[in-house]
C-alpha cells in the first residue's frame, strides 16, 4: 500500500491480536506492525514486523523489491514486534547495512547475537537516498534505550516508531479514512498510559526538541495502528497534554471483594462522592473482573483514585496486589489518592494499600475507610460522608 510517491507500507496487520507484550496489555482492535519501504536512487526498508509474521514478510517484500537492490535497513526500535523479521531480511539483503542508534545495536545483538554490518546514528545525522534523505532523531526511553525516529525530507514524513502508535487493526491506514475517530483516539490514549505513561517528562521534552527542529511534518507513520495525516498536530497536542500530569474531572475506585463488603463500601463511597460533586466522573471497577489495562488507561485519566480489597491472609486479594503494581510502575504525577476496605480481625489491607500508593507517588488523603465484617447503616453512613470529604480533598 503506497502512502507516498516514494514510500510503500510492507507491514503486517494483525486483526486477531488481543494480547500484547505477552498476555499483559490488551489488545480489543488487533494491531499492525507498520514496515515501510523507501525507494528512492538508495532503497530503504523501515523496520520490519514480529517475529511469527516473518516469512510472509519476506514473501510479500519480494514482490516490491530485488533484495540485493536494498541498501539500508533502518531499525527505529529493536523490540521483536518491530525486529521480528530483521534476521531472515538480513540473511536475504546481503548489501544491506543496519542503520540504528548506538543502544540499538546493543539490543539487537542482546536478541539476535549477531555482529551485523549496523552503521550507529545519532540525532541529526543524515543519510542521502538520493533525491530525498532520512534525518535521525533519537528518542531514548519512549519507550526504550534504543528507540528514534527518522524524517524523510520533500515527502515530510516523520516515521515515529511507537511514539504515537495505537493498538488499531485496520486496512485504511490513514486517521481521515477512520470513521470511528474516537476509538483511535481512545486506543491511542490507552497506548500512552500502558506504555508511555512512565517516561512522560521524556515525551515532552522529546516533543519540544521535535518542535524546535521545524520539520515541515505532513504525516506521521507511526510503528503501530494507523497513520496520522489529517490531524498531525491533533496528536501531537493530545502527547503535550498526556505527558504534563494529566488529569480529567474524573476520580475511579478500584476494589476486590469476596464476600461484597468491600463492594459495598466502594458504592457507599461513590455516593458521597457525587452528593459532593455532582460535575465530577465516578467510575467503579472490580479488579478482579474488569481488564487491567482498561484500569490503567482509567486511573491514567483520573484525578484520584481509590483503591480497595479486604484483608486476605494478612495482605490483600491478588487482583488489587497486581493493579497496585502496575499503577506504581507508571510513575504518574499530580493525582490524589486514599486506601479502603473491609477485614475480619486485622485491617493490614489498608497500610499495605496506604503505603503502595504513597510509593507509588500519590498524594494520600490522610483518612481511610475501614469496616469490620459487613457494613452496618452506622458505617454506611460513615463511607458516605468519607466520600464527601475524599471529594472535597480532590478538589473540584
Ligand atoms: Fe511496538 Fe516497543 O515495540
Amino acid at each position: 500500500m503506497k502512502i507516498s510517491n516514494s514510500v510503500t507500507w510492507i507491514g503486517k496487520i494483525y486483526w486477531e491480536l488481543r494480547k500484547f507484550h505477552g498476555e499483559q496489555l490488551s489488545t480489543y482492535k488487533g494491531s499492525s506492525y507498520n514496515s515501510y519501504l523507501v525507494k528512492d536512487d538508495k532503497i530503504a526498508v523501515i523496520d520490519t514486523v514480529w517475529t511469527p509474521f516473518a516469512e510472509e514478510f519476506i514473501e510479500n517484500l519480494k514482490k516490491e523489491v530485488d533484495f540485493e537492490k536494498i541498501d539500508y535497513i533502518i531499525v527505529t526500535h529493536a523490540e521483536p514486534d518491530h525486529s521480528g523479521a530483521l534476521p531472515i531480511l538480513v540473511e536475504n539483503a546481503k548489501n544491506a547495512k543496519i542503520i540504528c542508534s548506538a543502544n540499538g545495536a546493543k539490543s539487537i545483538k542482546g536478541y539476535y547475537h549477531k555482529d551485523w554490518d549496523f552503521q550507529i546514528v545519532k540525532t541529526g545525522d543524515k543519510l542521502s537516498l538520493g533525491s530525498k534523505e532520512l534525518i535521525f532523531i533519537e528518542a531514548p526511553m519512549l519507550h526504550w534505550p534504543d528507540t528514534m525516529m527518522c524524517f524523510l525530507s520533500e515527502e515530510n514524513i516523520l516515521f515515529s516508531s511507537d511514539i504515537f502508535g495505537q493498538h488499531f487493526a485496520s486496512y485504511d491506514l490513514f486517521d481521515y479514512q477512520i470513521e470511528e475517530n474516537d476509538i483511535l483516539y481512545y486506543e491511542a490514549l490507552k497506548y500512552f498510559a500502558n506504555i508511555i505513561a512512565p517516561f512522560a517528562k521524556k515525551t515532552i521534552k522529546k516533543i519540544e526538541e521535535l518542535t524546535a527542529l521545524n520539520l515541515p511534518i505532513d504525516i506521521i507513520a507511526t510503528a503501530h495502528g494507523i497513520i496520522w495525516r489529517k490531524d498531525i498536530s491533533k496528536i501531537i497536542e493530545k502527547y503535550k497534554e498526556w505527558s504534563s500530569a494529566y488529569k480529567e474531572n474524573q476520580i475511579t475506585i478500584i476494589y476486590d471483594t469476596m464476600y461484597d463488603s468491600t463492594r459495598k463500601m466502594a458504592e457507599t463511597i461513590a455516593e458521597g462522592i457525587k452528593a459532593f460533586n455532582s460535575n465530577s466522573i465516578v467510575k467503579i471497577y472490580n479488579s478482579a473482573r474488569s481488564d487491567n489495562s482498561d484500569i490503567i488507561t482509567e486511573v491514567f485519566r483520573s484525578k484520584a483514585v481509590l483503591i480497595g480489597s479486604p484483608t486476605y491472609n494478612n495482605g490483600i486479594l491478588n487482583s488489587t496486589a497486581a493493579i497496585l503494581e502496575e499503577i506504581k510502575g507508571l510513575s504518574l504525577e499530580g493525582k490524589k489518592a486514599a486506601a479502603f476496605g473491609s477485614y475480619g480481625w486485622s485491617p493490614a489491607n489498608i497500610k499495605i494499600i496506604s503505603e503502595f500508593l504513597k510509593e507509588s507517588g500519590f498524594e494520600v488523603y490522610g483518612d481511610t475507610a475501614k469496616v469490620q465484617w459487613n457494613p452496618t447503616q452506622e458505617d454506611k453512613a460513615k463511607l458516605f460522608e468519607f466520600g464527601q470529604k475524599f471529594a472535597e480533598f480532590v478538589g473540584k
